[in-house]
């Protein structure tokens, strides 16, 4: 790489095509700093982030109160070994028991697919411990989106992402978010687990209705079947509330977490009670690196910057005004077809296939915004965002959508 070259950002984007396999379509930008709702380039222009790392940066990047916290604890230990409790993995483990009101017991992973995979195996070791060997298989939903891994991917119903790696984990079924009889066709005496995200995120931002997130927990409740909420990218107040089901007051028995947990940092939890988590046994599950202290420390800084800035609130706020703002929007542009979501997670589908585009143009234009499909782009911002940083991203928005 040339140490004199003018554009940094396309001298980075040569070399990185090089030597990392390709399996993103890299846009060609090279972000070397971020501070809250800001990014710059390795040009040093600046952009205001309306993806927040795929839903990873709830509390802003490089959040002062989650830096001061990992540099303190990687000073002392970053990885004990889990054979060994660290103090961070301890605190947050008590903090997360707290905050989901249910939950009583955590495990730590490193992200949300290996959160995921464990959830997986917990729901089929308790099911099978207490009703039989029998009872094994697990219902998501179309359109849904659980991960990469083998068990997570087999979860995820979407066919272009699972085809090329069959066969996938036995024992998985689909249905359809909002039609509770589609769920009803799919039990079994075989099933253990249901899992669901409350708002499917990389699907399409599909809100689950209340009646029908009611009745699949009393559908769950009546046949013994585990109730799984995957709030990887709905958590942390990102819909407005600490976590997607206390919208609904519905609660699940197994809580899947990740991405913003972390605040930048790696990390993923599932969190459940005394009854379902004590089949996990020393030796059943397991991760080296999962809580690591350096990554727990993050964590903790994370809930308590969420708890003290009230960022629920101001998730459910600016989501108000947000969307408010693309709804004028929609009036004036009939290439906006739809407008949905809760809080700061919002979905815009247009009628033409054109999201790619304008999210290279909005580079141009200081924006990182984001696409989940050729037609529908969706906005998931730190939840520090201001009322300023979505007025200049509508504007933009309202010059370019008419190009
Ligand atoms: C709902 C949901 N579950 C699981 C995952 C997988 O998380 P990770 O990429 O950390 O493995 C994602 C990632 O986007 C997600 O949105």
């Amino acid at each position: 790489m040339s140490a004199i070259a003018k554009d940094k950002n396309s001298e980075i984007f040569k070399t990185g095509g090089k030597y990392l396999m390709p399996t993103y379509s890299r846009l060609p930008v090279v972000f070397t700093k971020a501070k809250m709702q800001y990014l710059w380039d390795a040009n040093g222009k600046k952009y205001t982030d309306f993806i927040a790392g795929y839903g990873c940066l709830n509390v802003g990047h490089s959040n002062s109160q989650v830096v001061s916290a990992i540099k303190k604890q990687i000073e002392n230990i970053i990885q004990p070994s889990n054979v060994y409790y660290n103090v961070p993995q301890v605190i947050l483990a008590e903090k997360l028991c707290k905050i989901t009101g249910f939950g009583s017991k955590v495990f730590f992973a490193n992200s949300g697919t290996e959160a995921v995979e464990g959830a997986v195996k917990l729901a089929r070791k308790y099911s099978k411990e207490k009703f039989g060997q029998h009872r094994y298989k697990i219902i998501s939903f179309n359109k849904s989106f659980h991960g990469r891994t083998m068990g997570a991917l087999s979860a995820t119903a979407q066919e272009q992402k699972q085809k090329i790696y069959q066969p996938l984990l036995d024992g998985f079924d689909y249905a359809d978010i909002n039609d509770i009889d589609s769920v009803k066709a799919k039990i079994d005496g075989n099933t253990c687990a249901i899992i669901l995200e409350p708002i499917q995120g990389e699907g399409g931002i599909n809100v689950s209705d209340n009646e029908f997130l009611k009745n699949l927990k009393a559908l769950c409740t009546e046949n013994k079947i585990l109730l799984i909420f995957d709030e990887v990218q709905t958590g942390f107040a990102r819909t407005g509330k600490m976590f997607a089901y206390n919208n609904y007051g519905v609660c699940p028995d197994i809580l899947v977490l990740a991405k913003s947990l972390g605040g930048g940092m790696p990390l993923g939890a599932i969190v459940s009670s005394d009854e379902i988590s004590s089949v996990f046994t020393p030796g059943s599950h397991g991760s080296t690196f999962g809580g690591n202290a350096a990554s727990c420390a993050a964590g903790i800084a994370v809930i308590d910057y969420i708890i003290k800035n009230r960022l629920s609130d101001r998730a459910f706020n600016m989501g108000k005004y947000f969307v408010s703002k693309l709804s004028k929007l929609k009036m004036q542009n009939s290439i906006i077809k739809d407008i949905r979501g809760m809080g700061l997670m919002i979905g815009m589908e247009l009628s033409k296939p054109v999201a790619a585009e304008l999210v290279e143009a909005a580079l141009s234009g200081g924006f990182v915004i984001n696409k989940i499909s050729p037609s529908i782009l969706r906005f998931l911002p730190t939840l520090v965002i201001s009322k300023r940083n979505i007025d200049a991203l509508i504007k933009w928005l309202a010059l370019n959508l008419k190009k």
